[in-house]
């Protein structure tokens, strides 16, 4: 069966599923955490190499005070309470965002996390923090400008690849699958760049009710893709029959 090398995830609908509890909002969000917790082991068994996670964006700033508050200490703690785990069990742990909107203590945790974990290779788990794509793609557009103003750069050697190689994980291989639980049919400013030919899959189970039969939903579904990449079928997926009749026909 084939396997994402890289799995991208909106983990969405802890705020629904604590409502339908009578709950704060707050609730679906520790809820969550436990399921973050359930996707890691499942790409450590299955053998996925990367895992990128949208747990905050850009635009989620916007959201009441005190719901943003409790999202900061609750990401201060899950830091905490999980480096030593993943440190043990070999995930290289990243932030990919605007770290700058955070308070030095989160700053200072996200990068001692990412130094106690940057050896391990065996799960690449990226989260994805005041991230918006957009803005992704303007701070690469920025770094590429201010190379063209220092004359390090011509504008003429600005191409697809250049502009990716600044973009977040570009060392990575871009995600082949993407997972949005909660059931909105949007990518929401989440990876705009490199999702350009992953494939989609939603479900409407909201994030803390994830289980592994859920993800082996989304890893079947993907394993009978046809990825084409522009191509046709017969490019890509040669079919023995076929080949023999176009031999006749030459
Ligand atoms: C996703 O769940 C988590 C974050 C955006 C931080 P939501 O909080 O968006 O949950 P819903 O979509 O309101 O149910
Ligand atoms: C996307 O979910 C961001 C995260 C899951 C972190 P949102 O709940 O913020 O997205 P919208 O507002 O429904 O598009
Ligand atoms: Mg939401």
């Amino acid at each position: 069966m084939t396997l994402p090398r890289h799995l991208a995830v909106i983990m969405d609908g802890n705020g629904r599923w604590a409502s339908r509890r009578r709950r704060p909002r707050m609730i679906g969000h520790r809820a969550g955490a436990r399921a973050v917790n359930l996707c890691i082991d499942h790409c450590l068994e299955r053998g996925i190499g990367a895992l990128t996670l949208f747990a905050f964006s850009s635009e989620n700033w916007g959201r009441p005070e005190d719901e943003v508050g409790a999202l900061m200490k609750l990401f201060m703690g899950a830091m905490e309470r999980e480096v030593e785990e993943l440190d043990r069990r070999g995930v290289r742990v990243r932030f990919i965002g605007d770290r700058s909107r955070f308070s030095p203590a989160l700053q200072a945790r996200m990068a001692s996390t990412e130094a106690r974990t940057a050896q391990h290779r065996r799960l690449s788990l990226n989260i994805a923090v005041s991230y918006g794509g957009r803005q992704d793609i303007a701070a690469a557009a920025r770094s590429l400008a201010e190379d063209v103003a220092a004359g390090r750069l011509q504008p003429e050697q600005i191409d697809e690849t250049l502009l990716g190689s600044r973009i977040a994980l570009a060392d990575q291989p871009p995600p082949d699958l993407f997972i949005r639980t909660g059931g909105d049919l949007r990518i929401s400013n989440f990876l705009l760049w490199q999702l350009a030919y992953t494939e989609l899959w939603f479900t409407d189970t909201l994030w803390p009710d994830l289980d592994a039969s859920i993800l082996d939903q989304a890893l079947d579904a993907f394993a009978a893709r046809e990825r084409r990449f522009g191509l046709t079928g017969a490019q890509v997926t040669p079919d023995p029959a076929q080949a023999d009749t176009d031999t006749h026909i030459a």
